[in-house]
């Protein structure tokens, strides 16, 4: 049988340094073939988070977002990180079109914006990271949707 959602906590990120600490605590726990789907509203922060993991990888140039190339590829820390978003899509089969799925094997780590948006066609997530914006700072809640996505969060969660 399957336990899904065995590992789910929420975070309070109070200002960018809790994000910045919660992308490295994710950095140091990264494997290659890693599917996280990052949810939450326009400026919660899921380009903020991406960046932080970067950071955390040593990456050193400039981070930016997807919105209007789709994906935006790195290789840092012997890690080839695809960072997404396809906020721009208006229908899911264009990620079909774009043809993104090859980007999601075995040895790369994908990280999603707006993953709604190719909803039914992209790969499932191995963790969810929903991001919400409070009156202060950011709320993370975190879970994870498979078995490699439970060996990431292991420890994390408390
Ligand atoms: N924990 C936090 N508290 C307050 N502001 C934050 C926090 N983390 C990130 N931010 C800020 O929120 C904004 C998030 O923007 P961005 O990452 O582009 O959002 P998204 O990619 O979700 O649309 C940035 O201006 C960033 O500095
Ligand atoms: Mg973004």
């Amino acid at each position: 049988m399957h336990r899904r959602n065995h590992i789910q906590f929420t975070r309070y990120l109070r200002d960018e340094a809790a994000t910045n600490a919660l992308g490295a605590e994710l950095a140091a726990r990264l494997e290659p073939g890693l599917i996280i789907y990052l949810c939450g509203d326009l400026g919660a922060g899921k380009t903020a988070l991406t960046r932080a993991i970067l950071r955390a990888l040593g990456f050193v140039g400039k981070v930016k977002s997807p919105t209007y190339t789709l994906v935006e590829p790195y290789e840092v820390s012997r890690l080839n990180l695809y960072h997404f978003d396809f906020y721009r899509f208006n229908d899911p089969h264009e990620w079909l079109d774009a043809g993104f799925r090859d980007y999601f094997n075995a040895e790369s780590i994908c990280l999603v914006e707006w993953p709604e948006k190719a909803d039914g066609l992209l790969p499932p997530a191995d963790v969810r990271i929903l991001l919400e914006i409070q009156d202060v700072g950011r709320m993370a809640d975190i879970t994870a949707e498979t078995k490699k996505g439970e060996q990431c969060l292991q420890r994390m969660a408390q």
